[in-house]
C-alpha cells in the first residue's frame, strides 16, 4: 500500500489544489492531506479552519485524511509510515523552490520520494494568495475555490471590515 503526504499550507484550499488531491486519490491508495502553520506566511484562516474547509470539500473522497503537523515534514512522514510527498507544480517559477525542498527532504531522509503532479492548466495561475489579494480588493473568487471556501473567505474579509 502506497500511502502519501500532500503538504502545505492551504490558506485556503483552492481549486488548483482540490484538482491534485482528487489526481492523487484516484492514483495512491491513500493521501493525507496535511496543513502546515507557515510562519513566514500571514494567514487568513488558523490551521482548524484550514483542516475544516479541506476535510468538507474531500468528504467525497474515501482514501483522503486531512491532518496538520508541525515540524520537519520528514518527520511527520516517518510517524505517519508514509513513504511519499505529492507536490503539485504550477510554472517553472515553482520549481527551483520545489527542487530545494526536494532535495533538502531526501538529504534528511533517503527512504522518502518526492512526486510532483502537473497542475490541471485551468489552475495554472492560480494560488492562495493570489485568491486572497482579489477577494480583499473586491473581485469574485467564486470560480477560483470551492464554494464553501468563497463563502468563508467573505465571512472573514466582512468580519474585518466591522
Ligand atoms: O503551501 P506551501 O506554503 O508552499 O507549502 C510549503 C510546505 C508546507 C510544504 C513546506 O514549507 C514544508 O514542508 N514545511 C514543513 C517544515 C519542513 O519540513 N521544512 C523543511 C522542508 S525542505
Amino acid at each position: 500500500m502506497i500511502k502519501t503526504v500532500y503538504p502545505g499550507s492551504f490558506d485556503p484550499v483552492t481549486n488548483g489544489h482540490l484538482d491534485i488531491i482528487e489526481r492523487a486519490s484516484r492514483t495512491f491508495d491513500a493521501v493525507v492531506v496535511a496543513v502546515v502553520k507557515n510562519p513566514s506566511k500571514d494567514a487568513m484562516f488558523s490551521v482548524g479552519e484550514r483542516v475544516r474547509l479541506l476535510r468538507h470539500v474531500t468528504a467525497h473522497l474515501p482514501n483522503v485524511t486531512v491532518d496538520h503537523f508541525e515540524g520537519l515534514l520528514t518527520d511527520y512522514m516517518h510517524q505517519l509510515k508514509a513513504s511519499v510527498v505529492i507536490k503539485g507544480l504550477r510554472a517553472i517559477s515553482d520549481f527551483e523552490y520545489e527542487f530545494q525542498m526536494a532535495l533538502m527532504n531526501r538529504t534528511l531522509d533517503s527512504s522518502i520520494e518526492t512526486l510532483f503532479m502537473m497542475t490541471n492548466n485551468r489552475f495554472s495561475y492560480l494560488s492562495s494568495s493570489l485568491v486572497k489579494e482579489v477577494a480583499r480588493l473586491g473581485g469574485p473568487i467564486d470560480e477560483l475555490v470551492p464554494a464553501v471556501v468563497a463563502e468563508a473567505v467573505e465571512i472573514r474579509l466582512s468580519r474585518a471590515k466591522n
